[in-house]
């Protein structure tokens, strides 16, 4: 049975933004609300914005989330951030297991699980994300190296409120080159199987997909079956590029 989850559409500003960035988030705001009928929508701005964000976007169509969150509630870690903290700033959401986390700070399956599992503890809904390198993709193991990051980073419970996956080429991530529909339907399709086989909450997980989304293209991946929005980088940071996006959907 096809699954047909709400779209999401996320945008993931990463190390970007500052507080004159306010006046893009206002008019992603004022842009949402006929996209908002049909398609969610969240802006995953640095932590420094985060509380902010999320008092102007109350009361509105457009979710916040955080880009990453510590295991554990509390304690002594300096320079992290709690999911817990997350959900008190009034954020809905959190990032996990995103390949530059992956990359630069050495995450590992084992610690992307403890992060999503602290995302459902706080109440928060954890966008965990998979995806393989050039070389993996080069050498045939994309989908050897996704059910690995899959069996290892899921959590325990797949709730469709509570978790979003998303799958980033890292290959694709800022480089302008995107997979071709069908080795995305390949993917998404491989994913969605993956996941009712998990449990059959499976089938209502929302699948992202995430890599040099932008409006020209978004038409086309996003149609793909499996695919169930997307998650934007670069192109989220300017509201007309991101609602360009997000209309894909209308
Ligand atoms: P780009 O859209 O800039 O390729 O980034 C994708 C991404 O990493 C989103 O998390």
């Amino acid at each position: 049975m096809a699954s047909t989850p709400r779209p999401l559409v996320a945008g993931n500003w990463k190390m970007n933004g500052l507080s004159a960035s306010q006046g893009e988030l206002d008019a992603i705001i004022a842009g949402a609300t006929g996209i908002a009928a049909r398609t969610d929508l969240m802006i995953c701005p640095p932590t420094t914005l985060l509380a902010r964000f999320a008092a102007s976007a109350k009361g509105t169509p457009v979710l916040v989330g955080a880009q990453d969150c510590h295991a554990e509630a509390s304690g002594a870690f300096t320079g992290d951030i709690a999911a817990e903290m997350i959900a008190d700033c009034g954020a809905q959401a959190v990032i996990v297991g995103h390949s530059e986390r992956r990359t630069c700070h050495q995450e590992t399956d084992e610690a992307v699980r403890a992060k999503a599992m602290a995302a459902a503890r706080a109440g928060l809904t954890a966008i965990l994300c998979i995806g393989e390198t050039k070389q993996e993709r080069d050498a045939g193991a994309t989908l050897s190296r996704l059910e690995r990051q899959l069996g290892g980073s899921l959590p325990d419970r797949l709730d469709p409120k509570g978790l979003v996956v998303a799958y980033e080429p890292v290959w694709a991530i800022g480089t302008g080159i995107t997979p071709g529909p069908a080795d995305v339907e390949e993917v998404h399709a491989f994913i969605r199987q993956f996941l009712t086989k998990r449990d059959t909450a499976g089938a209502d997980i929302r699948i992202l997909y995430g890599g040099s989304v932008k409006p020209s293209n978004a038409r086309e991946l996003l149609s793909v079956p499996n695919v169930n929005g997307a998650l934007v980088g670069g192109a989220s940071l300017k509201a007309t590029d991101f609602l360009g996006i997000a209309a894909a959907y209308a």
